[in-house]
């Protein structure tokens, strides 16, 4: 019989199929418009009903059978290709692993952390505030009125008439003296701006703010304070110097330099620091009565700390996140 031939001739075709593709090609020549199955349906029209009948049946019987054959051929082509995927995508559990770099803290943030701790050993407690200000805080409450020379000393970047990146920390003295009476301990650490930028300066620096308000505070406490902190931090005879300065929020003011030895062997002064007592214009502003209370206050220079520290010579090897740099810290 025709069935019995087909069947045959499909189960050889099969043994040659490698692939989905050759099976649809398979597929198609058996079962497709121009082929057996087609064609036999198509005969059935001369038949009586009877033959009809029988013929028919019998074409649904082969009809399916190839089907099956072709999906149970499918599924092995499937098989095969799922279990190929994953002998290559096995993992082996033998080989080495890929060692992942640790990232270092920042030597900036080290510096920082280490100045924080020496000041809090000292009873200072640590306050953040905003880095966007306002003409207020930033000026005006500090004895900086508009049009005056001491604004030149910092150039700012404004947002908005009255509201400016911080150019310095000084600005939380007032907010710190604003909500609290004294006495007041406190250090502030933070970023700060100013359109500044070569060897020693960048547009973006940290500086720890310092503030003290008691009742009897002289000078002698302010440079006691610094001295300490000198020999903590540098935990080395260190040569330090006072220089008579100008801040129009504190008076006297100073300027506290570093002696420090460059490249050279050649011993050279760098400023680190500006400080003062506080000036009782200040006082007003914050409503503190100075006939009773007087204070010290210091704004120091991180990076400037850093540099001498840790040896650098260029403060914008801080910025530039290169990882060989970073790493010997
Ligand atoms: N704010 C000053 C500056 O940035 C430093 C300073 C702080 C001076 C506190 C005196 C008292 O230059």
């Amino acid at each position: 019989m025709i069935s019995e031939n087909l069947i045959q001739d499909l189960n050889i075709e099969l043994t040659e199929v490698k692939n989905k593709n050759d099976l649809m090609n398979v597929k198609s020549k058996f079962l497709g418009k121009k082929g057996p199955i087609v064609k036999l349906t198509s005969e059935l029209k001369s038949l009586t009903i009877e033959e009809k009948k029988i013929r028919g049946t019998e074409i649904n019987r082969i009809k399916s059978q190839i089907e099956l054959l072709i999906n149970k051929k499918l599924n092995e082509i499937e098989n095969e290709e799922i279990n190929k995927k994953l002998n290559s995508d096995r993992i082996d559990i033998t080989l080495p692993g890929k060692a992942s770099s640790f990232g270092s803290v920042h030597p900036l943030t080290q510096i920082l952390d280490e100045i924080i701790d020496i000041f809090e050993g000292y009873g200072f407690q640590t306050v953040e505030g905003p880095e966007i200000e306002t003409n207020f805080y930033n000026f005006e409450a500090l004895n900086i009125p508009k049009d005056h020379p001491a604004r030149d000393m910092q150039d700012t970047f404004y947002l908005e008439d009255d509201v400016l990146l911080r150019t310095h920390t000084s600005p939380m003295q007032i907010r710190i003296m604003e909500n609290n009476q004294p006495p007041i301990k406190i250090i502030s650490p933070g970023k700060v701006y100013r359109c500044d930028s070569d060897v020693t300066h960048t547009p973006m620096f940290h500086q720890v703010e310092g503030l003290l308000v008691d009742k009897d505070i002289s000078f002698a406490n302010l440079k006691s304070i610094l001295n300490n902190f000198c020999h903590d931090f540098f935990q080395k005879d260190i040569n330090i110097r006072f220089r008579p300065s100008y801040f129009p929020f504190t008076e006297p003011s100073a300027e506290l330099d570093i002696e420090w030895e460059n490249k050279n062997g050649e011993k050279k002064w760098m400023e680190v620091l500006g400080c003062g007592l506080v000036n009782p214009k200040v006082f007003d502003f914050v409503n503190y009565d100075a006939k009773n209370y007087s204070g010290f206050a210091f704004g120091m220079g991180i990076e400037r700390l850093a540099m001498i520290k840790l040896g650098i010579t260029d403060i914008r090897y801080f910025y530039q996140n290169d990882i060989k740099f970073l790493k010997q810290f």
